[in-house]
């Protein structure tokens, strides 16, 4: 791509479009990344105005929310929307549930925070999951036995195709472990808001391992800022904080295998870790694989895996996503040569 392709480009005149913007603040590995062009959407009308010209001029595009699920080439030809529409609000409640929309751009935990603050649960084992609320459908974040599609009721997105803001139900989207028709099809729609559905009759979900322990020597149900609160504490211990090491979280997905595979890694290593699926398939723990081949801790220049949890890799200062991709096909490649299974990676790389 060429600038010569997004110069003198006819953009509305309320549009803020700016040139070379730099993205290291933007994004949680930490990564120095220029944006040729950027725009910031406070508002979902700006939408079409933007993909108007965008569309007709056929310019690269992508939309950055909390950057805490990507890796950042050095350099982002066309344009980047930065995603930063807020506002939550209650629309509707019954005796079954509460409808709650919220802005694309509202960052995730401080939602779910308040949420709970309202005395809405439903999200609490969710807390801590760092972007925003607009990613977390794109992926469908999910932890501690709850995903997010769970709880969604609808999804508001400009679709780029029919060039019109559609409704989507979650049927709609395809919903999926970590993945959904937005990740798909990532030219398709651009995400606006997110409504969820918070059932009345709160029940705690409590059975994944980690919470269970936590709570192993209390008598009666935690409540839901009890669980908020446990969850916290447990991503605390185990996992890096963005603003001190540069992470996207879980770098992996959790492969999943037959049964027959299963039977035949569980006879050659019997200490695997598995977890059974609803379909009759089983998922291995992608750390517990990583970590046997003897990653956990390692460094490659200025990236690295963190020393507590394989399943996570980190910037440790200066790094650029050409290194930490080719220490990620390093682990893909024992992975598979010692058990046969390919591990996928979970961030998008833009
Ligand atoms: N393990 C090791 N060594 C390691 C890491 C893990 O032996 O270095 C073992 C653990 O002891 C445990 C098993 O592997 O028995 C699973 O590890 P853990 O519970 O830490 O992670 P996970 O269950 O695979 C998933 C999500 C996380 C989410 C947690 C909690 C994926 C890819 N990851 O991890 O999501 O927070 O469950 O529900 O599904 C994310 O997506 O960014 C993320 C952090």
């Amino acid at each position: 791509m060429n600038s010569n392709q997004t110069t003198g480009l006819n953009w509305d005149a309320s549009l803020p479009i700016l040139r070379d913007t730099q993205l290291r603040e933007r994004n949680s590995l930490g990564f120095a990344a220029t944006a040729e062009l950027s725009c910031v959407i406070r508002g979902a009308e700006q939408i079409p105005l933007l993909m108007s010209t965008v569309l007709s001029a056929c310019i690269p595009w992508r939309v950055l929310g909390g950057g805490s699920n990507v890796v950042l080439p050095a350099h982002l030809p066309g344009i980047t929307l930065l995603m930063e529409i807020g506002g939550q609000a209650i629309i509707s409640t019954d005796q079954t549930a509460t409808q709650i929309r919220v802005g694309a751009g509202v960052n995730w935990h401080a939602f779910v925070t308040w949420s709970l603050m309202h005395g809405l649960p439903g999200l609490e084992n969710l807390a801590l999951i760092p972007g925003t609320t607009g990613a977390a459908p794109i992926q469908n974040i999910g932890a501690y036995g709850v995903e997010v599609s769970d709880l969604i009721q609808s999804i508001t997105a400009f679709d780029c195709t029919a060039q019109a803001f559609v409704e989507m139900t979650p049927d709609a989207c395809q919903f999926a472990y970590r993945d959904s028709i937005f990740k798909r099809q990532p030219q398709r729609y651009i995400i606006s808001a997110v409504t969820f559905s918070l059932p009345k009759n709160w029940v705690p979900q409590l059975q994944y391992a980690d919470l269970t322990n936590f709570f192993s020597s209390q008598k009666n149900l935690p409540s839901p800022t009890a669980i908020f609160d446990a969850v916290c504490t447990i991503r605390q211990n185990k996992l890096p904080d963005p603003k001190v090491i540069g992470n996207v979280g879980s770098f992996f997905k959790n492969p999943s295998v037959s049964q027959i595979q299963l039977t035949q890694l569980l006879n050659a290593f019997p200490k695997m870790i598995t977890y059974p699926q609803s379909n009759g398939s089983h998922k291995l723990a992608a750390g517990w694989l990583i970590d046997q081949c003897g990653f956990k801790g390692v460094q490659r220049g200025a990236v690295g895996v963190y020393e507590k949890q394989a399943l996570v890799l980190v910037n440790l200062g200066k790094g650029a996503a050409t290194e930490l991709l080719a220490l990620a096909s390093e682990i893909q490649a024992a992975v598979q040569d010692r058990f046969g299974v390919l591990l996928e990676i979970e961030p998008v790389r833009m």
